[in-house]
């Protein structure tokens, strides 16, 4: 009998918060490997909040599709091979999805499968020199182009975008006030992370404390989270203000989109606000790969990791970002590299 491949499946189009009904276990069995593809075992998962949109709607790529493995940034191992360019024991990311195995002649639908550089753990490539801190490198350097001495605020502060596009604004010389969700969250940010500042907005009032901080207004704001949030960032724009909309994960389980109030500021501040993502730089990641490196090399790019493990817990995980149960890049291991590296 073929061994079985472990999957969990999209059942429906979420309505409001994730529930587990939202998925089920659709195994079935592997078949045999053809001709150019090789088998690669999941090990690791990442969970990311724009999963969400995926399995609700078509947006920036098509909506995953009912009954369909859910769509998933992975890492994991080449186990058998008749591919030239992958032997077994690799280890190797792409979009592998939900489930246990994926054979393929070298591409998933978000592209080709990459092997990881030598010595890279995955905790590694998913975590701080991975998507999230590729994105929060190019939304701070091409978007807020930072000047020394400036005011940037970041939300969702504590988390694997957030982190990193305050620790690159430090970098680049920049003040930097961060917004996270309770006191463990915002002293990481401060005391491991070295934001100057950090609002908790579940226990302080978020206006006044960006007032009292920033009282000639905020040059620049890194925006993960939207809503009432964002909206009073907005009421303190300093003049000529840039603002990278990277996100706006208050919205994404509720399926509301928080109408804003402030946005006339950027009217009267002459302000700048500017939409991007992460697939629209890949050409250039290895800009970013070189910029992450040396700042980690220099001990100025922490992050923490979040590891949960077992399939079964796969679909609770991505309820977490969503309950800001994660501490740090969220990610799942299923099990470690069943073979000896290659
Ligand atoms: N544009 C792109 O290409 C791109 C690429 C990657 C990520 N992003 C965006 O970046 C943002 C962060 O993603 P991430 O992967 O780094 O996740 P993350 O920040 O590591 O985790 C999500 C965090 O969001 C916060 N959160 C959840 N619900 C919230 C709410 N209602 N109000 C305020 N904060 C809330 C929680 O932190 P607290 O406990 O602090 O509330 C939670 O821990 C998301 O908006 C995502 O879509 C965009």
């Amino acid at each position: 009998m073929s061994e079985m491949n472990r999957r969990w499946v999209l059942t429906r189009r979420p309505d409001g918060a994730l529930k587990d009904s939202d998925f089920a276990r659709a195994d079935e069995p592997l078949r045999d490997l053809a001709d150019g593809e090789m088998r690669v075992r999941v090990t690791h998962l990442s969970f990311d909040p724009t999963q969400r949109i995926w399995i609700s709607q078509d947006s920036y790529l098509p909506a995953v599709p009912i009954g369909a493995v859910v769509r998933a940034g992975a890492i994991g191992q080449v186990v058998a091979s008749k591919h030239a360019d992958f032997k077994p024991g690799q280890m190797v990311q792409g979009a592998f999805g939900w489930q246990d195995y994926v054979q393929s002649a070298g591409f998933t639908e978000l592209g080709p499968i990459t092997p990881l550089p030598p010595g890279v753990t995955p905790e590694q490539a998913l975590g701080v020199m991975g998507l999230t801190s590729i994105t929060a490198w190019f939304g701070v350097h091409d978007l807020l182009k930072p000047q020394a001495g400036e005011t940037a605020l970041v939300t969702g502060a504590a988390g694997a975008t957030g982190s990193a596009a305050g620790q690159i604004l430090k970098a680049a010389g920049a003040r930097v006030i961060g917004v996270a969700g309770g006191p463990d969250k915002t002293r990481w940010v401060v005391d491991v992370a070295g934001f100057d500042a950090c609002i908790d907005y579940k226990n302080e009032d978020v206006a006044a404390r960006i007032a009292a901080l920033a009282p000639k207004g905020l040059d620049m704001i890194y925006e993960n989270v939207g809503g009432p949030i964002f909206d009073a960032a907005l009421a303190h724009l300093a003049m000529k203000a840039r603002v990278a909309l990277c996100g706006a994960i208050s919205g994404y389980d509720t399926g509301e989109i928080y109408g804003l109030k402030n946005y006339m500021n950027l009217v009267i501040q002459r302000a700048k606000i500017e939409g991007f993502l992460v697939l629209d730089y890949f050409p250039r990641v290895g800009e970013a790969i070189a910029g992450l490196g040396a700042l980690a090399a220099a001990g100025k790019l922490k992050g923490e990791v979040d590891l949960q493990e077992g399939f079964d817990n796969i679909p609770a995980t991505l309820r977490r970002l969503f309950e800001g149960r994660n501490f740090g890049k969220q990610l799942l291991k299923i099990t470690d590299p069943p073979l000896p590296a290659a």
